[in-house]
């Protein structure tokens, strides 16, 4: 069954004229470093079939962006000039930076104008990536071209010996699909496409050493979905994922990069006689996902959807000079912040409007003037993530890297347990995640949430938080953010204190149950729900900080943190 799809989508492959040009080489992109970055977003044209070129924007060069090459601990300048004739945005994703320094929607740069971002590099090493993301624009401005990939280096994972030499053991891939107008060779971006390109090659192939050699996968798609496939040999071990480097290598023969996600892979050459191509395994992909069988797809005749194909073909060369040649066994040890110190949980709920679109987050559609939730400064948070759509999801956080703690229920599959700042959800997946506030408040500016399916994004599903510093003195909880019009006041106090809870029936807090901060239960307060008050007495136990855990009546749970004087 499998194989007939893939002989059919071989011939097709084979006879489609936009798809059967000569082989060529992968284009890789150049490198831009130090401390001040001079990036142009402009309008262009590339000639990527006969006859017409296609219109396209590109950053400091006509498709594309070079990679911005950053040092952890680095002071960096950012100068984006707007050469477009639409506003734009430059958005640093992954990167943990100030919200106005974070380029989302809300710091807008008019045609003609540059934004001078400079922020110290905090992060791991890990590849990231930029790109605009101006409201209701950003899927045709990343599919038009304006988009590069950014790798943050530092001291420990330069200790480890593995492949980092950019351009001859350590590449860039960024992956997309691209559809051309048949007569005018325009690029249609509006549905899931038909062609492949990486780093802006059509059919690429790339002569890669005989020996250990590194490829930073980036997903930058609008929508579709790569099974990513190497071959079952035990020559591919995934080395990081989106923020950082998994403690172990992981053997891989599959890679699943939804658009947004990074996963850096490091494949083994030495032994390998004959070449072979990077597949995209996309019939084996679960329900609802873009491009899978059981998915969204692109349209009738699309040859990608739910099909195999190669992406990228592998042509094996002599080894260079000291070649890396094995992994270390122990890539580093993750820090996950202390599950005793979450000061909540937020429930973030995906569902979908009755007509098919647009996706909604706890019901609602991006407001650029509404703030969804206010996070204090510092603090510990679970997000628990439904998908109540019959569509996959990935979702992205600005300012964190987060780590899945739990996926449906278990514990989660390796590849997910390093940093992250996007995940896939699948129809019907609940993920856990937790992650720590810290380093940036900022009451003006909002950072993103959001689904990096870019149509589902520029479609409204988006929300925005503010990182607030708490220090300043202000009390209570803002009464925006889903079953989270309740508070305790006063906070702090003597031992007597009061919820007093402003949420909607289907939200209100059910039971409440009091712990101490060492992880030990004190003691359940039952919650009369025909009231929107309850006294709470904490008189009898010591000065301090107390968590309080609520249930909420429609399900879901929130936990808050309060001082006992
Ligand atoms: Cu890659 Cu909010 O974005
Ligand atoms: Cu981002
Ligand atoms: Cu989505």
């Amino acid at each position: 069954m499998k194989r007939t799809a893939f002989t059919v989508f071989v011939i097709f492959w084979i006879i489609s004229g936009a798809i059967a040009q000569s082989p060529n080489p992968l284009t890789i992109p150049d490198t831009l470093s130090g401390a001040v970055i001079n990036l142009e977003i402009a309008p262009s044209t590339v000639q990527f079939l006969p006859g017409n070129a296609t219109a396209t924007y590109g950053i400091n060069k006509p498709y594309l962006a070079p990679t911005v090459i950053l040092q952890r601990g680095q002071a960096v300048q950012m100068n984006v000039t707007n050469s477009l004739s639409d506003t734009s945005t430059m958005h640093w994703h992954g990167l943990h930076v100030p919200a106005m320094d974070d380029g989302g929607p809300h710091t807008p740069i008019a045609p003609g104008t540059t934004w001078s971002p400079d922020f110290t590099v905090l992060d791991e090493s890990a590849t990231f990536w930029y790109h605009p993301h101006l409201h209701e624009h950003t899927t045709e401005q990343v599919y038009k071209g304006a988009a590069g990939m950014i790798i943050v280096h530092d001291s420990l994972e330069a200790a480890l010996g593995l492949p980092r030499t950019y351009g001859v053991d350590d590449f860039p891939l960024i992956i997309q699909d691209k559809s051309f107008d048949s007569l005018t060779n325009a690029f249609i971006y509006e549905a899931l496409s038909d062609t492949m390109m990486i780093n802006g090659t059509l059919n690429p192939y790339i002569e890669v050493p005989a020996q250990m050699v590194r490829f930073r996968l980036l997903n930058a798609s609008n929508q579709r979905v790569y099974n990513l496939g190497f071959p079952p040999t035990n020559i591919a071990w995934q080395i990081s994922s989106d923020g950082g480097l998994l403690e172990q290598p992981l053997a891989v023969t599959r890679i699943l990069l939804a658009p947004g996600e990074r996963a850096d892979v490091v494949v083994d050459f030495t032994n390998q006689t004959t070449n072979f191509p990077l597949m995209a395994n996309n019939s084996e992909m679960g329900d609802g996902i873009s491009g899978g069988p059981q998915g969204p797809g692109g349209g009738p005749g699309n040859p990608l959807d739910g099909n195999n194909f190669p992406i990228l073909d592998f042509r094996i060369i002599a080894q260079t000079a000291n070649p890396v040649t094995s992994l270390p066994s122990q890539l580093r040890t993750y820090d996950l912040p202390n599950i005793q110190n979450v000061a909540r949980v937020r429930t973030k709920v995906f569902t979908v409007d009755s007509s098919g679109f647009p996706f909604y987050i706890n019901g609602a559609l991006f407001d650029h003037d509404a703030v969804n939730d206010t996070v204090n400064l510092g603090d510990t948070e679970i997000w628990e993530l439904i998908n109540a759509t019959d569509i996959a999801h990935p979702f992205h956080i600005h300012d964190v890297q987060f780590h899945v703690i739990e996926f449906n229920g278990n514990n989660p599959p390796a590849h997910l347990r390093g940093r992250k700042d996007v995940v896939l959800l699948q129809p019907g997946d609940t993920v856990k995640f937790i992650t720590r506030f810290d380093d940036f408040a900022d009451e003006m500016t909002p950072y993103m949430y959001h689904c990096h399916n870019l149509f589902h994004e520029d479609g409204g599903m988006m929300s925005a938080f503010i990182v607030r510093d708490t220090v300043l003195g202000s009390h209570g909880e803002p009464t925006t953010d889903f079953c989270g019009a309740f508070l305790f006041f006063p906070n702090p106090n003597d031992g007597e204190l009061q919820l007093i809870d402003e949420n909607p029936e289907p939200c209100r807090v059910v039971s409440i149950e009091v712990w101490d901060i060492q992880g030990r239960k004190l003691m359940d307060v039952p919650v009369n729900l025909g009231l929107n008050t309850q006294q709470i007495n904490l008189q009898e136990y010591d000065p301090g900080i107390y968590l309080l855990h609520m249930r909420h009546k429609g399900g879901g749970h929130s936990v808050r943190r309060i001082a006992k004087q």
